[in-house]
């Protein structure tokens, strides 16, 4: 059973003629920045320049308000820049992002990834379990996270994602501040072939590993974990990730072992 994301397709239809149009405009800002430079209020600096990425992501990155469209503020910068590599190369979909990050060279992405990577913001309070989400799905999805499932080969989730779930530099995403439907969304992802990484794509077989049961029990219980005071990704993975583990979008959790 997969999850079910087909709100995706719903947005795209939902969208009126009038948005494909700004987006337009702003993509002309955004690859020429020059162009704008002549004008009298633009000011040419990133913050001006990711308006158009800010449309969606909310101010300075920070998320937008319905729990789809993701964070990028404080995301480690090699994470923010695999994922744009991602979509431009067809290994995440979505279409109106898709577009505007295709013209764009690697450099700049790179210098996008940095700039939201450095930008250290204040998180919302986790969400509160919903009354109808058992005790038995929290404790199983808790489980998941920190101790993994030896039974089923699963590593702990905090074995690559920080001991504190908050990343690892400089690939690794947390998995706190993130909303239950983004990452409900991201999972079904994996499972369905929509959103891969690099190979070899660890990501996918801890998610074939797992039923949807699970996956969603984990979901719900990071969702409603708050982020710790340190909020920032851990510098490096505590004891090098054991074969058969690899992770082709970062190569550095496996350094120096067989
Ligand atoms: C039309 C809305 C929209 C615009 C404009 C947009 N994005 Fe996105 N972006 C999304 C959505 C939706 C996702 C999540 C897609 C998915 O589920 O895989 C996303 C995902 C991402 C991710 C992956 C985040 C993560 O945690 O994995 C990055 C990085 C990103 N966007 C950067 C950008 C940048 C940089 C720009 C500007 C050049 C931009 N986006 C413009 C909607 C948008
Ligand atoms: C063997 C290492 C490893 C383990 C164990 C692991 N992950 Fe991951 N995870 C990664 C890597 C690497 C990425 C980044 C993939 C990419 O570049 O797209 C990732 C990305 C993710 C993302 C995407 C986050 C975002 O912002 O879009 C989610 C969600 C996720 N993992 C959830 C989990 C859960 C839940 C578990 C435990 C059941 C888990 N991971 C265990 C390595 C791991």
């Amino acid at each position: 059973m997969s999850l079910p994301f087909s709100f995706l397709r719903l947005e795209a239809q939902k969208t009126p003629p009038l948005f494909f149009l700004s987006l337009l405009v702003i993509l002309f800002f955004l690859v020429s920045p020059e162009v704008g430079a002549q004008g009298q209020s633009f000011k040419d600096d990133m913050a001006e320049r990711t308006r158009a990425c800010t449309a969606c992501h909310g101010e300075q990155g920070r998320a937008g308000p319905d729990g789809y469209y993701p964070r990028l503020a404080g995301k480690p910068a090699g994470y923010l820049f695999n994922q744009l590599k991602n979509f431009q190369e067809g290994r995440r979909h979505y279409k109106l992002m898709t577009r505007l990050v295709d013209p764009l060279s690697d450099a700049y992405l790179q210098e996008m990834a940095n700039y939201f990577a450095k930008l250290n913001l204040p998180y919302a309070p986790a969400m509160q379990p919903k009354e109808r989400v058992s005790d038995r799905i929290l404790q199983h999805g808790k489980k998941l996270a920190l101790e993994g499932d030896s039974s089923r080969g699963v590593p702990a989730c905090n074995t690559c994602h920080g001991t504190q779930l908050t990343g690892i530099q400089a690939h690794v995403p947390g998995l706190l501040g993130l909303p239950l439907d983004y990452l409900n969304a991201q999972l079904g992802a994996w499972q369905t072939s929509q959103r891969k990484a690099r190979t070899p794509d660890c990501m996918r077989e801890i998610v074939k590993q797992l039923e949807s049961e699970d996956l969603v029990a984990v979901a719900t219980w990071l969702s409603t974990q708050n982020m710790p005071l340190n909020s920032s990704p851990a510098l490096q993975i505590s004891e090098p990730l054991k074969a058969p583990w690899r992770c082709g979008s970062a190569p550095e959790l496996s350094k120096g072992q067989p």
